[in-house]
């Protein structure tokens, strides 16, 4: 299959700390998403700044990182068919007010900081970030 893609997932601290992470996993196997793998970690805040360095001139990267680095965090690589952009849709807007209906966002983001999962935004950010967290 042509299409068949992986992805970068992060359940975010806010998400972990209330014991979502099943939850938000059942939600990407019931819409055609497998999980390749997954591991529970928490990184340093530098690793942050080293995985969000495109988001480096705005103002809210320092913060961003401080967050990401706060607590445990679980990374996964989801597979399947238009992976990427399925994955955006299943996370919804990233403003979790903004956040359409029935998406992870909608249903578990606290605020646009605490928006409890990171999801790869193309195919090149996706390949870079997986290799950024499972380096083989
Ligand atoms: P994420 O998909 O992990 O990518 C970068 C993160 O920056 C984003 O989710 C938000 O949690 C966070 N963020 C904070 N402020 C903003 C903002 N004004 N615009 C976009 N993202 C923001």
């Amino acid at each position: 299959m042509s299409n068949l893609e992986q992805t970068l997932s992060i359940i975010k601290p806010d998400a972990v700390e209330r014991n979502l992470g099943e939850e938000i996993k059942k939600i990407f196997l019931n819409n055609n998403l497998k999980i390749l793998q997954s591991k529970k970690i928490q990184i340093t805040k530098d690793e942050a700044a080293e995985f969000y360095k495109v988001h480096q001139s705005k103002p809210f990267y320092n913060a961003l990182c401080s967050y990401l680095s706060s607590g445990p965090i679980i990374v996964m690589i989801l597979e399947g068919k238009n992976a990427v952009l399925l994955n955006r849709q299943i996370m919804g807007s990233t403003d979790p007010k903004l956040a359409e209906e029935n998406t992870i966002r909608k249903k578990f983001g606290i605020s646009i900081d605490k928006n409890s999962v990171h999801g790869s935004d193309s195919l090149e950010n996706a390949q870079a970030e997986i290799k950024f967290f499972f380096k083989n």
